[in-house]
Formats: structure tokens, C-alpha cells, sequence
């Protein structure tokens, strides 16, 4: 039975206590680490840069897989590789040259995601999809944690799904935003691989247990 591949978004986590919180996520069942990053310009929200990244990857064991909700993400590909991200997601809004841009984070190591703001049309990835690792499905409108999941997202979910088989690509879909128990065994039915979860993680009471129980949910 297909499960989730689970991914905290540290956003949501205690930054007093960052370390605990990295530990907390190396110790459960999570399989990636999200990082946020926000510019204040692409998106209405600056999360945090180079330092704080470099202070979780220094203690995270799982594959980092950063968000960049950033204009002119290029002139920073290299940066986020000396950083040890695993998966690097620029914003399809934010790409001129996505194509270009998917060959410079190959090159450097890293594996490509593109993420898709709600208003975005899946069929705009159709003629890159081979050349993307990730799609980046974002199920609220990026630049907060905590936000209402948008329903609408089953349809693009399944219509990226038709695209990436359509097309034999083996390209990972993402939800990210608003995710929870109550949404998550519909996101897998609809083709998800990869739940991001900030607030039902880390506003909940046990965050271990949630994970956990996020990855029990099967396709429903
Ligand atoms: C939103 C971020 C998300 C966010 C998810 O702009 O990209 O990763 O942290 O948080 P929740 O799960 O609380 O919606
Ligand atoms: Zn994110």
C-alpha cells in the first residue's frame, strides 16, 4: 500500500529551540526536512536565509528539501548546494528560463523542483516535466504557515498525475500547505508522494506521534 513521504516545514517550528526541534525530526518517522525561504518580495513574508539553514543542516540527517519563494533564485543555486540542500525548488512565477534553471540545479548536484502557485496551471509544466524531480504543489497561497487548505487542489493533483504518466516521468508530487489527517489519504488517492506539514506538526501536541500518524494514512 502506498505511503506518504513525509516532510516537517521547519517554518512552523519553536526557533528558540531549533536544534530540539531538528532532532525531534531526525528521531521520527519524517522522511524530509521543508525549509522555507521568503524574500519579502515574491512572497508577503520573510522566514529566515543562509545562517539559519546553515545551523539545521548542520544537525538534520534527512534529506533537505528547501523552498524558495524568492525572486531570481538562480543567483543563488550554488549557495543552497554549498548548504547541503538535497532537493532544490524554485517557483515556476519566479522563472523566465525554467528550463535553464532546472540544468543549473542538476549541475550542481541537486535534485529539481518546481513549485506551482494555486492560480497556476499544471499543463505549463508539460513540455519540462522529464527534466523535474519535484513538483511543488502549493495547496494555500505561499508565504504562511497555518493557512487553509484549497480544495480545488485534488483536480491539479490528478491532472499533474495524468501528465507525469502520460509522459513517463518519474517526477514527485508535493502538497504543500494546509495539510492534514482529514486531507491526506484524499491527496494520496489523487497521486501525492510527498506531504509537507508545518502547524498539524508542530502545533499539535506530540509532533512525533503526528508524524507518525501522518505516515500510516493510506490512499483513500
Ligand atoms: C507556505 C510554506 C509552507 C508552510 C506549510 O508558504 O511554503 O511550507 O510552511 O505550513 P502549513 O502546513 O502550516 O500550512
Ligand atoms: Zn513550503
Amino acid at each position: 500500500m502506498k505511503k506518504a513521504l513525509i516532510a516537517p516545514s521547519v517554518l512552523s517550528a519553536d526557533f528558540g529551540n531549533l536544534q530540539r526541534d531538528v532532532e525531534m525530526i531526525n528521531n521520527s518517522e519524517a522522511d524530509w526536512f521543508h525549509i522555507d525561504i521568503m524574500d519579502g518580495v515574491f512572497v508577503p513574508n520573510i522566514s529566515f536565509g543562509m545562517p539559519v539553514l546553515q545551523a539545521i543542516t548542520k544537525h538534520a540527517k534527512k534529506t533537505i528539501d528547501v523552498h524558495l519563494m524568492i525572486v531570481n533564485p538562480d543567483q543563488y543555486i550554488k549557495t543552497f548546494a554549498e548548504l547541503g540542500a538535497t532537493n532544490l525548488t524554485v517557483h515556476y512565477e519566479a522563472c523566465t528560463h525554467l528550463h535553464r534553471t532546472l540544468q543549473a540545479i542538476k549541475a550542481e548536484g541537486m535534485k529539481a523542483g518546481v513549485a506551482l502557485n494555486p492560480h497556476t496551471n499544471v499543463s505549463l509544466l508539460e513540455d519540462v516535466i522529464n527534466d523535474i524531480d519535484v513538483v511543488c504543489m502549493m495547496s494555500v497561497n505561499p508565504g504562511f504557515g497555518g493557512q487553509s487548505f484549497i480544495e480545488n487542489t485534488y483536480n491539479k493533483v490528478k491532472k499533474l498525475k495524468d501528465i507525469i504518466t502520460k509522459n513517463g516521468a518519474s517526477t514527485l508530487i508535493e502538497i504543500d500547505g494546509g495539510v492534514n489527517d482529514k486531507n491526506a489519504g484524499k491527496l494520496l488517492a489523487a497521486g501525492a508522494d510527498v506531504l509537507v506539514a508545518g502547524n498539524f506538526v508542530f502545533k499539535s501536541d506530540n509532533p512525533t506521534e503526528t508524524i507518525a500518524k501522518l505516515k500510516e494514512i493510506t490512499a483513500k
